[in-house]
């Protein structure tokens, strides 16, 4: 099947989708003829990879609502799931709209649905939660929190700049959500569970290391530094090279990732 367009309906949706929303940027003031020819499918491309991103999120943000209610968390655990469903909302309009700003048609990821394993499905919604705290809210946030902090903070470009940073400013939140929820819900296992857990957090990792070790095994040592990636190009556009992108995978892993996996517990 090929995918479908990410659509719009209007009328009473509308209005609550702009109250979701809260922040205005004038997307219309994006000219796809400002964004220079040879990168411009690039652009188009990369912002319709965060729309199938973050429209996952969304879906796996709201897997999460039903697994913690399933588990009978804390009530106030279910503010924060909930909050987190919207911010991703958010993240998939906005990059939604740069798709459609820069003039091509945003998307659905394709199969819509998220294909789960039946493992996973069989697990107690308990277990369920926890394994989804690791894998999504734990690593993923956490590393794409870096990527995005990045861009964010060397992007001036005013439109692509301001959707990169009302990105991040949500962002933070799911991170500190993510690693206080997994502290707390481990004491609810056996010790002797703990490698189980461990394991989840390495395999979330895996398919982002690997495409970043490929990369760095192939810079000399001069290379690998930021500043030997400035990426001016493509910065503007809310876009890095795929060599300054590994850089940030490093450092996040290192500084934020690793301590506060050890800290966790997690390894
Ligand atoms: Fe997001
Ligand atoms: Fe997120």
């Amino acid at each position: 099947m090929t995918s479908q367009p990410l659509r719009r309906t209007g009328g009473v949706f509308a209005e609550m989708h702009q109250a979701l929303m809260a922040i205005n940027i004038p997307f219309h003031q994006l000219d796809p003829t400002t964004v220079p020819s040879d990168i411009l499918g690039l652009v188009q491309a990369t912002w319709q990879q965060r729309v199938t991103t973050e429209y996952r999120s969304i879906q796996i943000m709201n897997r999460f609502m039903t697994e913690v209610l399933g588990a009978g968390d804390p009530l106030d655990v279910y503010a924060g799931a909930v909050d987190m469903i919207e911010d991703e909302i958010r993240h998939t309009a906005l990059c939604a709209e740069v798709v459609r700003a820069l003039g091509a048609q945003p998307m659905l990821p394709e199969p819509v649905v998220i294909p789960e394993s039946d493992a996973f499905l069989a697990m107690p919604m308990m277990h369920r939660a926890l394994a989804t705290a690791i894998s999504m809210l734990a690593v993923n946030e956490t590393l794409s929190c870096g990527f995005i902090e990045d861009l964010a903070a060397r992007c001036e470009h005013p439109i692509i700049g301001a959707v990169l940073k009302a990105t991040i400013e949500d962002e933070e939140g799911h991170e500190a959500f993510g690693w206080e929820y997994i502290r707390n819900s481990l004491k609810r296992f056996p010790d002797d569970s703990l490698p189980e857990w461990k394991a989840i957090a390495q395999q979330a990792l895996t398919a982002q290391r690997s495409q970043a070790m490929a990369v760095l095994n192939e810079m000399s040592p001069e290379e690998r530094t930021l500043d030997a990636w400035p990426d001016t190009d493509l910065i503007p556009w809310g876009l890095f090279s795929p060599q300054r992108q590994a850089l940030v995978y490093e450092k996040t892993y290192n500084e934020v990732l690793e301590p506060h996996m050890k800290d966790v517990g997690l390894l």
